[in-house]
Parts: structure tokens; sequence; C-alpha cells
């Protein structure tokens, strides 16, 4: 099968790991009307198209919008609408919204406000796929602190303790945006503290969790404050962030050591 695509999302279609996470909570969750926000190529709207009655594809660019009517012209119960989902009116209601717009902690994607918006046209009993993700956070010292993802820089580095899950958020339910946490960590090893290291989890549904892939949240790296610690020190870390707010919104403060 032929799929047109532009090569950003020629990439997420190539990422094999990310796509089967996703086709497995699809295929068991899939049913009835269906919102796919933020289709793309349209390829989970492809996904959903054998298992429910009917798709709205959504998707605010043009070009990519333009490709997935392309893509999906053979399936009579889907439409791709050329629209941003926020503050789009739906004229009915979905029995599962499918919305792919994450990324790390989800600071820099729509996905949180985006979902805020569009739950209240989810049915009771209704399903997000994914259902959420859980959020890590490890200190780490870096060779050339510095906000960078990891799949932008091969990036040295040694990790000092353990991950600390600070947030695990679930999609059905309305998230507030702005995230401010108070992280403690337990070192196991001695070092020079320079950068927080995050990872995201996706829980795609309740028994299906998917790790970084390729294309789907690799670690970030967040500078912070240089801090020489000891091996079983206590270190509180104050991590805040808008979830949609892009990087700039990140803030990290070393709160104390003990
Ligand atoms: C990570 S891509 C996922 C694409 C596709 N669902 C997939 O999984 O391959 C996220 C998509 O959401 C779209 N998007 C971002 N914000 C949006 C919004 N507010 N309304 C509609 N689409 C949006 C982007 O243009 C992009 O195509």
């Amino acid at each position: 099968m032929k799929f047109w695509a532009t090569p950003y999302h020629y990439n997420l279609l190539k990422d094999q790991e990310r796509l089967s996470a996703f086709y497995e909570a699809i295929k068991t969750k899939s049913r009835g009307v269906v919102f796919d926000l933020g289709s793309g190529s349209g390829i989970m709207s492809c996904f959903a198209a054998p298992y429910s009655d009917f798709i709205y594809s959504i998707e605010i660019h043009t070009r990519s919008a333009a490709y997935a009517a392309e893509n999906l012209k053979g399936w009579k119960n889907i439409e791709v609408i050329n629209s941003d989902v926020n503050g789009f009116n739906f004229t009915c209601k979905a029995d599962v919204i499918i919305c792919e717009m994450l990324d790390t902690a989800l600071i820099d994607e729509e996905q949180v406000p985006v979902l805020n918006h569009a739950l209240k046209y989810l049915n009771s009993g209704g399903v997000v796929i994914p259902a959420g993700v859980l959020n890590g956070a490890e200190l780490v010292s870096m060779e050339n602190p510095g906000l960078v993802y990891e799949d932008q820089a091969k990036i040295n580095y040694r990790v000092l303790g353990s991950m600390v899950i600070y947030d695990s958020l679930l999609f059905k339910e309305k998230i507030i945006e702005e995230v401010e946490e108070d992280i403690v960590f337990h070192l196991k090893k001695s070092g020079k503290i320079n950068a927080l290291k995050l990872t995201t989890f996706t829980l795609l549904s309740e028994d299906l969790i998917c790790g970084p892939t390729p294309m789907l949240n690799p670690p970030l790296f967040i500078p912070l404050d240089e801090l020489y610690a000891n091996k079983g020190d206590k270190v509180t870390v104050n991590l805040a962030y808008t979830m949609g707010g892009g990087l700039d919104s990140i803030q990290t403060k070393i709160k104390n050591i003990s």
C-alpha cells in the first residue's frame, strides 16, 4: 500500500515500534465513532477503519490533510477535516478519541490542550488512545549540559541515582496544564549534578505500555545549576513547566541537599 506523507510524517511511519504499539491499542479499543486528532498522514485512522463505524480525521496542516485524504480515500467511513482541533465544534460525540500529539513530558506539543478541549465530546464510557503517560526524572552528570533531546546529538552522561516517577496522567480526565513538582532524588553515586533527564512512558491502554522509540518521546535533558553531591545525599529539585507551553516554559531549581 502506497502512503503519501511529508518528510516528518514519513519518519513517523518508519518507526515500527511506535506504530505497532498504537496498532495493538487501536485494534483492541476502536469501535463506534472515532475522532483521530492530529491525524498527519492518516495512519491511525487507517488502523481504526476496520473496527469503527465512522472516523473524523482532523489535521491542522493543509498539505498533510490533503495527503491523508488521498491515503484514506478507499475508506467510505472516514472523513478528513483540515482544521485546528482547538476550538473545533464537533457535531457529534465520540466513542474513541485517538490523539498522538505526544512529546517528552507533553511540554512541546499540544496533546494536553487539545484533549482538554476535545474531552467534552467523548461519550461516557468512551476511551482515549493513548490512555495516559508516566513521566520519570533522573539526576545526571552531562558532558556538555544543555536543553536537548537524546535523538538530536550524541550525549555523554552519567546517571547518579534511580529514576523517580514524578507524574502520572490519564487523558480521560481534564488535566491542569501547569506542572510544578518538588522531586526528591536519593543519590547512588557521587558526582557533579548538572542536568535532569526526563523520560516519558506511554500507556497505550491499561495493559500496554511503551517506552521511548525513535520518534516517540525521546528523553529530554534539562540543565541545572551545577552542584557536587555525594552517594547517599538526598537532593530536592523543583521542576516547573506548562504542558503545551513549549520548552521555554521549563524552570528548574535545586531546592536543598541533605
Ligand atoms: C506527532 S504527529 C502524529 C501524526 C499521526 N497521527 C501519526 O501518528 O503518525 C501530530 C500531528 O498533529 C497535528 N496537530 C498539531 N496540533 C494540532 C491541532 N491543534 N489541530 C489539529 N492537528 C494538530 C500536527 O500537524 C501533526 O500532523
